[in-house]
């Protein structure tokens, strides 16, 4: 491993608050090509990715607002209606959106290795934009169980499970590294 990888993932922090600058295709390309390199067991690459477009953000962003509001308003109310604009407006601005499915294995085990592939992946597309300036968010809200999210994106959701929203773009602050210890959660056995 050089000593840049490594850096990166010491580095490597969610971000939660992003300059609007779009993120170049291929940037998203290169982390797509890391995600699919990840391990998985028998080759199911259970791995799917969804790559919001403007228009799809959109409607995401219709339902990731109508939950947060819903949350703690009543519909229509106009408590309800100033805390969906400002979810609204929150989710349009992130630069890109990628949603991340699992196909669902019948066989429960190799369901549960193939979550472990599909979380190997996102860590390494994450990683794989840390290592090209690009920030994320790993979010597993509400808006991904929401079966309008799976119409939206012609998902059956008995044959695909939604596992993570990815929030991407160029930080606009980083939050403070964290100290972490490896000591306090390791044993060497001889
Ligand atoms: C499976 C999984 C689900 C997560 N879901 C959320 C989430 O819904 N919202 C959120 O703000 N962060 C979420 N995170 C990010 C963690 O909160 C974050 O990684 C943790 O606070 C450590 O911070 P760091 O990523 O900066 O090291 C999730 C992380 C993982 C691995």
């Amino acid at each position: 491993m050089t000593t840049d990888c490594l850096n990166r993932i010491l580095t490597r922090r969610s971000v939660y608050d992003f300059k609007p600058t779009p993120i170049d295709d291929r940037v998203i390309e290169r982390a797509l090509l890391a995600a699919v390199s990840a391990p998985n067991h028998g080759l199911t690459e259970p791995w799917r990715f969804y790559v919001l477009g403007r228009e799809t953000q959109g409607a995401v962003a219709e339902i990731y607002a109508d939950l947060r509001a819903s949350k703690r308003f009543d519909r229509g109310d106009a408590a309800w209606q100033k805390a969906y604009d400002k979810a609204y407006a929150r989710f349009a601005a992130i630069p890109c959106v990628v949603l991340v499915g699992q196909v669902l294995a019948e066989d429960l085990v190799q369901r549960e290795e193939d979550y472990a592939a599909v979380a190997a992946a996102i860590e390494n597309f994450l990683l794989a934009l840390w290592c090209q300036d690009i920030g994320s968010q790993w979010s597993t809200g509400p808006v991904i169980r929401d079966l309008r999210t799976y119409a939206l994106l012609g998902i059956d959701s008995t044959q695909a499970r939604l596992q993570a929203a990815l929030y991407c773009g160029e930080p606009a602050c980083m939050p403070p590294a964290r100290e972490r210890s490896w000591e306090t959660v390791t044993k060497f056995l001889k």
